[in-house]
């Protein structure tokens, strides 16, 4: 039976708009439970990707920014002067995001948004970061083009996302660990299995690293490459919009 928010049509974004909008309120903590905290050590490693040689303030956009989690670590990293906007399309994770806003007092932006119709004229960033987001977009293609529409010349793009490891054996145990794990967590903390066995789910149909290199030189980016991390099982794919613009 297919997964009641995955879909590869029309509906994939209202689905998803659905799931997350579920997830809000224990999104965080459900992260931390299920990655034992690692997932913040690989956001810190996007972040000093992204920022990588940067000698001047930066223009940050954070896609499908969620709860904020990469906004607040691209201010705290980025030179003064630098300005950070997140942007999402599932209003209750903007809601968390805001909040946390407040507590810490950031200067982050936070907007609805649509990643494959964003609402910036061409060249508006110096960098842009996806966690987990590009996975969830029915047209990664599609989102990867506007990403490189919405980057100044020689800006960067850091997508981290759950990868596919190299081995056959380890694919298996991992396969078989996110089929059996997330079910759990979905039930624990939601009542609801299929909201957490979506990410096994749509991982099968997400080209991953490898693929996401290939997708990102399709989209007209530079210097398309990736890390691994955790045998491969997450991966940080890098890339740059060309020096000057070409057609999109
Ligand atoms: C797994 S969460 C990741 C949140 C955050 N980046 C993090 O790493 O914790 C994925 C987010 O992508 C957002 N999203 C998915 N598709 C989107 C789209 N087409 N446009 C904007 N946001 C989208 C969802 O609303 C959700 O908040």
């Amino acid at each position: 039976m297919t997964n009641k928010y995955l879909s590869y049509d029309g509906q994939r974004g209202p689905k998803v708009r659905e799931m997350f909008s579920r997830l809000a309120a224990r999104y965080d903590l459900v992260n931390d439970v299920m990655s034992f905290g690692l997932h913040r050590k690989w956001k810190k490693d996007t972040i000093r990707l992204a920022l990588a040689g940067r000698t001047g303030p930066a223009r940050i956009l954070d896609l499908c920014c969620g709860t904020g989690d990469l906004s607040f670590l691209a201010e705290e990293s980025a030179l003064p002067g630098s300005r950070v906007t997140g942007v999402d399309f599932t209003f209750p994770m903007l809601r968390v995001a805001r909040r946390r806003r407040l507590e810490t007092r950031s200067r982050s932006g936070f907007a609805q948004g649509d990643a494959l119709r964003l609402p910036f004229p061409d060249g508006a960033f110096d960098a842009v970061t996806v966690g987990y987001g590009l996975r969830n977009i029915a047209d990664p293609l599609a989102a990867l083009r506007e990403m490189r529409r919405v980057l100044a010349p020689r800006g960067r793009v850091v997508v981290l996302d759950f990868g596919k490891p190299d081995g056959r054996a380890a694919g298996v145990v991992y396969r078989t660990f996110l089929r059996t794990v997330m079910p759990l967590m979905g039930w624990l903390f939601h009542g609801d299995p299929e909201t957490y066995l979506y990410i096994p789910e749509s991982l099968e149909g997400y080209p991953a690293q490898r693929g996401v290199q290939a997708l990102m030189r399709e989209a007209g980016l530079d210097g398309a490459r990736y890390e691994s991390r955790l045998l491969g099982t997450m991966g940080l794919n890098v890339a740059e919009a060309p020096a000057a613009p070409g057609p999109l």
